[in-house]
């Protein structure tokens, strides 16, 4: 697949474009010309970019200077700037240029979640923690948060070149060691700071899940009460916001948030941002900008995407990043009802206050339209839709999940609502709300009609034991992998679903909190960027794809049974702190690999030379099938009824004990034929690799099959999945 200009309008629009007010079918475009950034200056650099806008900007349109909004200068080559169609088509014909693409809008995707992992308080670490520095994409920070205290910090790592972009009242302190803010295209809103400063909530979330100090007796109104602390205490955070309310995050900005973190010298990037749409990966912000990160040794750790249960949702899937799905822990939160007919039900929901244990009247949200408001639908208690006086201190039935506002305003004290999904997930919602599944809500509804004075109460929220955690939660984005069909992701999967951490007390969603319970692949992934961080603190050299490789082949196996998609929801399953630190063998990818891997991908030496800035070669030799690249889990598609037969190439790298014997321990289920050649590697030194060839073989039928390869020496095993499922 070609790098191509990609165009988001069709040519009949492009047409009726050309007729109205030219400057109106601008918009902004990132073009990217890869690496080959080292002999140049960044004066130098920039005039390059000035230049190249030059050949197509005609200055009646205006001066090519006016349209360049940012010049990407630092560890990657390219700009953003205002373009039409026309001119960004222009641009992506030229020698120098990669790609050319529309800077689109993405999404944002404590306490209980670490012990839930096996990994205490008192778990074991490293004294060089305080040296590694996690570098946020998110909305920003609350630097004042308990979480982020630095009492006890020594001054940031020498080697730090980040900066504070101390506006307005914000400052940086020992823990929180960089900050910047970026919005490069149009005025910041209101409602927006023009500072690091999170008005948001999220990246203050993110920020103490993945490096928040200990702080004690933390909880959401007293829910989750416990330590609320992230995954490395001692590390630093270095923030880079990117995310606006109300407006997502935009291509522009992340590309130079990516430019200035591997610059500034963060050690992993925790990005816990996505786009539902998958693009190939140089026409792609966040697979440019984590691919050269990874390029200088950082491990970018990214959220899989909210948008299951449905298949190939899965986002941020470059085989150079590593994709987090999200899970439950063994703590949900439950809001009972009881009707006044003493039934009582368990259903699914964060109430803080809860209605104060007394029966209210409950009407169905159907027999009290808003008559000023006639086609509303009051029994979906959409907001406008239900009667103030008729709802006024009632208890109101709702045929479907919302926010609450309908009720709230009507003047309800609270409300039970009723889901057909997994209902796996607790939420906030603006009054005391209980969600119960069909048969639940079938049953209050026959109450509702059977008695003259129906009544209801709906309880403050409890924290029960789930004892089937964890299981991936039913938003967490699935594979297969949309792109690259033979990888396997997302990689794994970590505690996403009720979590609790810091927040912004000004955000505005839930405001005057300090800690809020919040739930996403967005509280996943920054576990496994702590995580990360604790690897980096033990092996400072390993490589992002080391890293990778440690954390994905010790995972918690997890089961089918409560998750049917199995690897296509949990990847090889579980993040397990403790392991991942010693995992014996790693599966280790140098760039050279990710080059031939793009070989075979059908990018051209041309682009590659570009992206990598080095003189990569495509040949023949070097095309490197998908199937060679040293991943640490194994997928193959296959079309139905087919037989096939596949070989895999893996190369292991010793990083445990110096002399020792590893032998392979498969898991074949029926339908698929495995062989490993040789089944046993011998080891004389740390460091040495020893490669390894994997024979899958059999006829696809209806099913997915799951095997695994293990390699053990006794204390150690390096686990791979190995996904064969039908192509269509
Ligand atoms: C800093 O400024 C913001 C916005 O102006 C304000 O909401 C916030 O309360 C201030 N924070 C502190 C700690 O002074
Ligand atoms: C942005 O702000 C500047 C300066 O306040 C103003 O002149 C300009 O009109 C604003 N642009 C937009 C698009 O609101
Ligand atoms: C913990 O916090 C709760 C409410 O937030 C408070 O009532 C309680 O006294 C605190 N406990 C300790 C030991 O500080
Ligand atoms: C009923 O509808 C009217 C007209 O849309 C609206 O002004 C009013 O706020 C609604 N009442 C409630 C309680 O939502
Ligand atoms: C709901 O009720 C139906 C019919 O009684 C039953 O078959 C089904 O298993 C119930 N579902 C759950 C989730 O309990
Ligand atoms: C409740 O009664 C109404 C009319 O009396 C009827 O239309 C409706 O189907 C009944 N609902 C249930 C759940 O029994
Ligand atoms: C590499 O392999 C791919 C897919 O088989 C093919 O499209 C491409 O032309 C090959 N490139 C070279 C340089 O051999
Ligand atoms: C191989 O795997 C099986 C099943 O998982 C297990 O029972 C057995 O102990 C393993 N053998 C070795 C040598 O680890
Ligand atoms: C396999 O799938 C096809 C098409 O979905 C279906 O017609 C067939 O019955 C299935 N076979 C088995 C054994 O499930």
């Amino acid at each position: 697949m070609a790098l191509r200009f990609i165009s988001l309008i069709s040519c009949l629009l492009l047409f009726r474009a050309s007729l109205m007010d030219v400057a109106l079918s601008q918009k902004a475009y990132v073009v990217y010309l890869g690496d080959g950034l080292t002999d140049l200056d960044e004066g130098s650099v920039k005039s390059l970019h000035s230049s190249l806008l030059g050949q197509v900007v005609t200055s009646e349109i205006g001066a090519a200077a006016e349209r360049l909004i940012h010049s990407y200068t630092k560890s990657f080559n390219g700009f953003a700037a205002l373009l039409s169609e026309e001119e960004a088509e222009a641009l992506s014909e030229m020698n120098e240029v990669v790609s050319v693409f529309p800077s689109e809008r993405r999404e944002l995707h404590t306490t209980r979640s670490w012990n839930f992992m096996g990994f205490p308080t008192t778990s074991y670490r490293s004294v060089f923690e305080s040296d590694v520095v996690i570098g946020m994409l998110d909305t920003g920070i609350w630097p004042e948060s308990d979480s982020f205290d630095d009492t006890g910090f020594a001054p940031p790592p020498a080697r730090w070149r980040g900066a504070c972009e101390a506006n307005h009242n914000f400052t940086c302190n020992n823990k929180v060691i960089g900050a910047r803010f970026y919005h490069l295209n149009g005025n910041i809103s209101d409602d927006n700071i023009a500072s690091p400063r999170d008005s948001d909530g999220h990246g203050t979330h993110t920020a103490s899940t993945a490096a928040g100090r200990l702080v004690p007796n933390a909880s959401l109104a007293g829910l989750a009460e416990g330590t609320a602390r992230g995954g490395v205490p001692s590390a630093r955070l270095a923030v880079y916001k990117v995310c606006w309310d109300g407006e997502g995050c935009s291509d522009i900005d992340l590309l130079a948030a990516f430019d200035d973190a591997i610059a500034d010298g963060v050690d992993v990037i925790s990005l816990s941002i996505g786009s539902p749409i998958s693009r190939p990966y140089f026409s792609d912000a966040i697979a440019i900008g984590s691919f050269h990160a990874t390029k200088q040794g950082i491990l970018v750790s990214s959220s899989a995407g909210n948008n299951g249960p449905s298949r190939s949702t899965v986002a941020n899937f470059a085989p150079w990043m590593l994709t987090v799905a999200a899970s439950t822990i063994d703590r949900k939160f439950v809001s009972f009802v009881e009707l006044g007919d003493g039934h009582v039900f368990q259903g699914t929901a964060i109430n803080t206050d809860g209605a104060d244990g007394k029966l209210y009247p409950l009407i169905y949200g159907a027999n009290a339209p808003n008559k000023s408001s006639p086609g509303s639908a009051s029994r979906f208690c959409s907001s406008g839709s239900l009667d103030g006086q008729r709802s006024k201190g009632k208890v109101i039935f709702c045929d479907s999940l919302s926010t609450g506002s309908g009720p709230l305003r009507a003047g309800a004290v609270a409300a039970i609502m009723e889901t057909d999904d997994s209902n796996d997930v607790a939420y906030e919602f603006d009054l005391p709300v209980s969600v119960l599944s069909a048969n639940d809500s079938a049953i209050v509804r026959r109450y509702i009609n059977s008695t003259s004075h129906p009544t209801a109460r709906v309880f403050k929220s409890k924290g029960l034991f789930d004892g089937e955690a964890p299981y991936v939660v039913s938003f967490s984005s699935r594979g297969p992998n949309p792109v690259t069909p033979n990888i396997l992701k997302p990689d794994l999967t970590a505690p996403g679903v009720d979590i609790l951490a810091a927040w912004s007390p000004i955000s505005v969603d839930k405001s005057s909190v300090t800690y809020n319970i919040i739930s996403g692949t967005s509280m996943a992934c920054p576990h496994v960027s702590g995580l990360a961080a604790y690897v980096k603190s033990f092996h400072p050299k390993w490589s992002p794809a080391a890293i990778k490789s440690a954390l994905i082949t010790t995972a918690f196996t997890m089961s089918t049974t409560k998750n049917a998609d199995a690897e296509f929801a949990y990847g090889a399953g579980h993040v397990n702190p403790l392991s991942a630190i010693n995992p014996g063998l790693v599966y280790d990818v140098e760039t050279s690999d990710y080059v031939k891997f793009l070989c075979g991908q059908g990018y051209t030496a041309g682009e590659l030379r570009k992206v990598t800035g080095d003189s990569s070669q495509c040949t023949e030799k070097n095309n490197g099938t998908v199937l060679h690249l040293n991943y640490p889990t194994f997928a193959l598609s296959v079309p139905r009824g087919k037989q096939f037969s596949v070989t895999y190439h893996r190369t292991v790298t010793n990083v445990g004990v110096a002399k020792s014997t590893y032998a392979v321990n498969m898991t074949t289920p029926l339908g698929v034929e495995i062989s490993v050649d040789p089944a046993v590697l011998s080891f004389e030194e740390v460091l040495e690799k020893k490669s390894f060839v994997v024979k899958v073989w059999g006829k696809m039928k209806n099913d997915s099959v799951s095997a695994a390869l293990v390699w053990t020496d006794g204390i150690h095993k390096v686990r791979s999945p190995i996904v064969v499922y039908p192509s269509d």
